[in-house]
């Protein structure tokens, strides 16, 4: 074998809900290696969606492993990577034994639905008993609601992490016994793995993964003791939190045994940091099978009254100022082609729907409101109806397609423009990455509907790159430096395209009425 060249690369490990890979990236952002793996899925009871931890985290040694195989191969030593980012699904909640270090249960993925009577007990509770913010100072009902939101930037929601972690309190004896004992530890994905990849030397999570938990205060970026009263969890059992940027630990084994973790990121903020939108006003969508639109605002804590919510977008060392972001989701959003694939039988794979879509001028009047299991930001309604309107004997899979794409855009424009009211900024354009953005139809149809420049970058790994940014900045790998966007002008650049809105103004807002007259009949569909 030929003797293997020294560079400088950045690992980045990206732990998704389906899916783990590890991509090595040069200064550029070109990917040098790469390896991905799928790993397996538990749904165990209608609703349920549960992982093994111990899979996660053999997901991770074989991508690492085998992506380093991939660099040699291509002719570079594994030495050439100086440090990695991990990012991951946010809200998966995993809990292990202090004493052994082994998983106590399966792990609770982010979209797992079965804790609604804990949001029902912790809704009541509110209600009644109330958050106490400060000594003395019961807040109860509305305010308390108003109380929890200002302090977590959160709702209650089966969504949250530390919902999750009192299921498994609540139902798993072996759970409860080791809260009670002190033996539990309690992380989301980033932390189980930097726990394992660390030789169990370090129990730390970051601000952005913390922010989604329910118990952390936006403010301090601690643990709040309001938040830890109210859902009745020990301190003892939570990582310690850190910023996004910083020197975690040393991977103690394997390929890159000795090399510095340096990003921890959750992976809807390693996009908008992938995406470069690091400034107030910037924003980026993710449309994988929902989406997600997250909206930088800087240093400020935007509190919205329009059914976002307001999270951590990063934090640039343990010094850096928090920049904020606010955050819509939207539930469906390539998983509606999907269903057009597979249950309709409309589509032979996912892409036709690209063409079929363009076959068309227009939906012929139909809207679709792909509601499958009730409606996000801004509605936050559980019992919304999927329904598909205004069809007639001139209705073809075409017209259906289209709509469906639409539907999309519509979503989108939905969060857009409470952020705007929220914000009172106005969006410069809309960065996108995920399987859904491959297709150029379904990005002219969102530039159209939504009246806004969507700007799509060649290489679309974003989530995976924002790690590795935040990993590079730390040890200023390539002069990279996350305070100073203009020290990143160079990375990812390559083949950006721009869609710009082409449809008449007066069309939009006509289509737009049209959605927002469906949107009403779905919602409350059910009880
Ligand atoms: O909040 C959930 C989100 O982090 C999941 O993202 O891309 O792994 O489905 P993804």
């Amino acid at each position: 074998m030929p003797s293997l060249k020294h560079g400088e690369f950045v690992g980045s490990l990206d732990c998704g809900t389906t899916s783990t890979r590890f991509l090595v990236f040069d200064k550029y952002a070109d990917i040098v290696a790469q390896y991905q793996i799928e790993y397996p899925q538990y749904y165990p009871e209608p609703g349920w969606h549960e992982q093994d931890a111990d899979e996660i985290m053999d997901s991770c040694d074989v991508c690492i492993t085998e992506a380093c195989k991939a660099l040699e191969t291509a002719g570079w030593s594994k030495d050439s990577i100086k440090v990695i980012g991990i990012t991951n699904q946010r809200e998966t909640a995993v809990a292990w034994s202090r004493s052994t270090g082994k998983p106590l249960c399966r792990a609770i993925v982010w979209d797992d639905g079965r804790t609604k009577t804990t949001v029902a007990h912790f809704e009541h509770k509110l209600a009644y008993v109330g958050l106490e913010p400060e000594p003395g100072v019961i807040r109860k009902g509305k305010d308390g609601e108003h109380a929890l939101k200002d302090l977590t930037g959160l709702q209650l929601s089966t969504y949250f992490s530390a919902i999750k972690l009192r299921w498994m309190i609540d139902h798993h004896e072996v759970v409860r016994k080791a809260h009670e004992e002190d033996d539990l530890l309690f992380g989301t994905v980033e932390s189980w793995i930097v726990y394992r990849l660390t030789n169990r030397s370090v129990h730390i999570t970051d601000v952005t993964n913390a922010s989604r938990t329910l118990l952390m205060n936006l403010r301090t970026l601690q643990w709040d003791p309001v938040m830890l009263k109210f859902m009745e969890v020990k301190p003892s059992v939570l990582p310690k939190i850190a910023s996004s940027s910083e020197i975690f630990g040393k991977i103690a084994y394997g390929a890159l045994e000795g090399v510095k973790i340096a990003g921890l990121v959750g992976d809807q903020q390693g996009a908008l940091v992938g995406n470069k939108c690091l400034k107030q006003g910037e924003a980026k969508c993710t449309y994988g099978t929902g989406a997600f639109l997250l909206f930088c605002t800087g240093a400020d804590i935007v509190s919205s009254k329009h059914g976002l919510l307001s999270t951590v977008a990063y934090q640039d060392g343990p010094t850096g100022k928090p920049i904020y972001a606010l955050e819509g989701s939207i539930a469906v959003a390539g998983s509606a082609i999907k269903w057009l694939r597979d249950s309709m039988g409309l589509l032979a794979n996912a892409a036709e729907i690209n063409t079929l879509a363009a076959s068309v001028p227009r939906t012929g009047g139909v809207y679709f409101v792909p509601a499958f299991s009730g409606l996000l930001a801004p509605y936050w309604d559980p019992g919304a109806g999927g329904l598909l309107i205004g069809l007639s004997s001139y209705t073809t899979p075409a017209h259906i397609c289209r709509a469906t794409l639409e539907a999309n855009a519509f979503q989108t424009r939905e969060i857009l423009e409470s952020m705007k009211l929220d914000s009172k900024k106005e969006l410069k354009h809309l960065m996108v990455d995920g399987g859904m953005t491959n297709g150029d139809m379904a990005m002219e149809v969102l530039a159209d509907i939504g009246g806004f420049t969507v700007v799509r970058p060649e290489m679309r790994e974003s989530t995976a790159l924002g790690s590795a940014l935040l990993a590079g900045s730390a040890i200023r790998l390539f002069g990279w430096n996350l305070s100073k966007p203009e020290t990143l002008v160079e990375v990812n650049t390559k083949g950006t395209r721009e869609f710009k809105p082409g449809m008449a103004e007066l069309q939009r807002e006509k289509k737009w009425l049209g959605w927002k007259r469906a949107v009403e009949r779905s919602l409350g569909w059910e009880e």
